[in-house]
């Protein structure tokens, strides 16, 4: 039986709760995971988790309603935690807003007054878009600044975050973790959800959207699962030494729209889209087809196609032990590389060289 202590992980089945539950577990903590609708914990690689005898308790609970939905027997174990790390919230855009402010928003509120009550440490996930839509580089330690925001998810992390400054103000030890857009595995680019900004990429290298309102020097920060995973699980770990910081969870360099175009055209199976001033983009002048993805997805995601933002990451370059991912292009190559491996991005057309075995009658059947 591991003999560290006791976290309450939040949103444990979810896709960064899940490798931050396999970290915790193996750096010998007990976990209470905090399972909502989806009963299993699935990590990364597809598989599920395998914890040591004794390590992990599973608990049923609803972080919109008081007590975390817990019954008694299971609050009485959530008030022992050591620590709670909080990743549970609503990730998908597009629903409705009372959802935001239900699950990221009171579910937050929920989850501060069990960390007050029993005086428990806590790590809170936020996001590094509660800075919305400024432009220019944006600091650990700055929230709101009165600015706008791209969507309802974002602006409920922002009064997530801020309840969570009034607790920490109040005398309750936090660290915060802003992740800027979680993707694949660093090394390998393999993930277990296909979602945020996948989609988006998908219908773009398919062909079925061309043209897309944004701009080529707007910067996108995609980071991997498991460097985010590390770090907030080192935050929980090493507690005393990050308590107090807000730590911005990103890769050292962004992508620009430009180097997402370039990386795309490198794959012959891929079609590139255009990106135009939204003042000359037009949703009714696009074809049927092209208008529905717009409607659906695209326009879920404009506002990631504008922003020219940095995140400053010097507090978790000064905290952490995990070496900051390098992002950009290469990295971008390894998640389209498994998108392509799994099927996803649809099948690899044969480079040149196999195309002219192909041609000349070695490649397959006549
Ligand atoms: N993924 C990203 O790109 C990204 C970027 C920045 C920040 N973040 C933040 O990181 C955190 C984790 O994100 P993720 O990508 O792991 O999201 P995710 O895969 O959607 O996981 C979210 C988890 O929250 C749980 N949950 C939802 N409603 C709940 C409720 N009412 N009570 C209890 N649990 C509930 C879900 O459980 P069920 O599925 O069973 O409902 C799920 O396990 C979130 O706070 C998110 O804002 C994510």
């Amino acid at each position: 039986m591991n003999g560290g202590p006791t976290v309450l992980v939040t949103g444990a089945g979810g896709f960064l709760g899940a490798e931050v539950t396999a970290r915790l577990l193996a750096a010998g903590h007990r976990v209470l995971a905090l399972l909502h609708r989806n009963g299993d914990i699935v990590r990364n690689s597809g598989k599920r988790l395998k914890a040591p005898q004794g390590s992990l308790t599973r608990l049923t609970g609803d972080i919109t309603r008081p007590g975390l939905g817990l019954d008694a027997e299971q609050l009485r174990l959530a008030a022992g935690a050591d620590r709670i790390v909080h990743c549970a919230g609503i990730t998908d855009f597009g629903l409705p807003a009372q959802l935001y402010q239900d699950v990221n928003v009171t579910g937050t509120e929920n989850v501060l007054t069990l960390a007050r009550t029993h005086g428990t440490p806590l790590v809170h996930v936020s996001t590094a878009y509660v800075a919305g839509e400024r432009d220019g580089t944006v600091q650990e330690d700055e929230l709101d600044v009165g600015q706008r925001f791209g969507n309802t998810y974002e602006s409920s992390k922002l009064r997530a975050e801020t309840l969570v400054r009034e607790a920490a103000g109040d005398g309750l030890p936090v660290v915060v973790i802003r992740p800027s857009i979680v993707a694949g595995e660093r090394r390998t680019g393999q993930v277990r959800d296909y979602k945020t900004l996948y989609p988006v990429v998908r219908l773009i290298t398919k062909g079925r959207v061309r043209t897309i309102p944004g701009h080529y020097d707007a910067l996108l920060d995609l980071v991997p699962v498991d460097y985010v995973a590390d770090l907030i699980a080192e935050a929980a770990t090493r507690f005393e030494d990050a308590r107090g910081r807000t730590l911005h969870a990103v890769a050292s360099r962004p992508l620009t729209l430009r180097d997402l175009s370039d990386v795309l055209a490198e794959y012959p199976s891929f079609q590139v889209a255009r990106w135009v001033p939204s003042s000359v983009f037009s949703e009714d002048a696009l074809p049927v087809g092209e208008r529905l993805c717009h409607e659906r997805v695209i326009s879920l995601y404009t506002a990631y196609m504008s922003r020219r933002i940095r995140f400053d990451n010097s507090g978790t370059v000064a905290f952490s032990r995990f070496p900051v991912p390098v992002g950009g292009p290469p990295y971008l190559r390894k998640l389209l590389d498994h998108g392509l491996k799994t099927g996803y991005l649809g099948a690899p057309s044969p480079g040149t060289a196999e195309s002219v075995l192909i041609t000349a009658g070695e490649g397959g059947t006549a």
